[in-house]
């Protein structure tokens, strides 16, 4: 396929909205697409923050600062992203809620676009299976913050075509991101085996072998994790977490993959981290977390 020069980014929440600021400030037209028009304006306000703060430490120029601001166009009309070359997905972790997408996209975008889930875990095969462009689609996986993380992982599906991984494997090296490449089964290579053990520091915490500060410490200091799991899980988000286990547990058919009751718990409680200021950890003051948060 020819150069990528537009990309629609859809879903403005933590992924989409780095993901957006990655190809604006890489000199590519971004349309970013929610739902949600706070999100969008949350995540129009921390884009020119972000791009602001490269400027400031030098590592943009005032020319090619303005230049990303002016790419980034945000929308709750799906019909914009009609012309662009390339979209991807970062909306929730729902098998359902992402199909429903992928067909509706498939009417409005251009026939040689390529479609790309950011998706942690959902078969890329299935999404495919909701579009009438099957070779097109494929699982372009960024870590979090995907402006700082350099890794992506690109997943194939069972019909993804060898143009459709080339483009996408270009536009993640344009972003300045290395490539691995994982084949179409349940969790891909790195939450296959980053979510069990998660899960498994969630079943430490829950079967009372050890506190959160000292289960995160051990993995810290003893095996030279920069974050300890539960404060990754955190990060992350316990629903995105959940998410992926249950789709470890049903695709890879093992109760090995079963989500830890407390995990579960948290996020029937809303306790979803970081993003909702309390998680297995308490965000909201340094205070509350001193034996106040919630039994954990
Ligand atoms: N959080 C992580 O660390 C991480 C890392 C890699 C991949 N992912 C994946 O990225 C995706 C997004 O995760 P996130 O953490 O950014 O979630 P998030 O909750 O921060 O953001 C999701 C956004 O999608 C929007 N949205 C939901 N349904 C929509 C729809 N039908 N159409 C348009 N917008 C819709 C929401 O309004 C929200 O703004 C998920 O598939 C997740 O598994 C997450």
């Amino acid at each position: 396929m020819a150069n990528i020069t537009s990309v629609g980014v859809i879903g403005a929440g933590q992924m989409g909205s780095g993901i957006a600021q990655l190809a604006a400030v890489n000199d590519i037209d971004v349309w970013l697409y929610d739902t949600d028009s706070e999100a969008l304006i949350k995540a129009q306000n921390s884009i020119s923050n972000n791009i602001q703060r490269l400027l400031s430490k030098g590592q943009l120029s005032q020319e090619k600062s303005a230049d990303a601001v002016r790419r980034l166009r945000c929308s709750s009309r799906l019909e914009d992203l009609h012309s662009v070359d390339f979209v991807v997905e970062a909306i929730v972790e729902s098998e359902q809620v992402k199909k429903s997408l992928f067909s509706n996209l498939d009417k409005i975008v251009k026939s040689s676009a390529i479609l790309a889930s950011n998706t942690s875990s959902i078969s890329i095969t299935r999404l495919a299976s909701a579009t009438s462009r099957p070779c097109q689609v494929i699982g372009m996986h960024f870590m979090n913050p995907p402006p700082i993380m350099k890794l992506v992982e690109i997943i194939r599906g069972a019909d993804t075509s060898e143009d459709t991984y080339c483009a996408t494997k270009c536009l993640a090296e344009r972003f300045g991101k290395t490539v691995i490449c994982s084949q179409d089964y349940s969790g891909f290579i790195v939450n296959r085996i980053l979510m069990p053990m998660i899960n498994e520091a969630f079943h430490t915490l829950y079967t009372g072998v050890a506190t959160k500060e000292d289960i995160d410490t051990g993995m810290k200091l003893g095996t030279n994790h920069p974050m300890g799991p539960l404060e990754l899980a955190d990060f992350i988000g316990l629903d995105v977490c959940l998410s992926i286990m249950k789709v470890l547990h049903v695709g890879l058919g093992d109760d090995k993959y079963a989500p830890c009751p407390l995990l579960v718990q948290c996020v029937d409680a809303g306790r979803l981290g970081k993003k909702r200021g309390i998680g297995v950890y308490d965000y909201r003051s340094a205070a509350a977390d001193t034996g106040k948060s919630p039994r954990l």
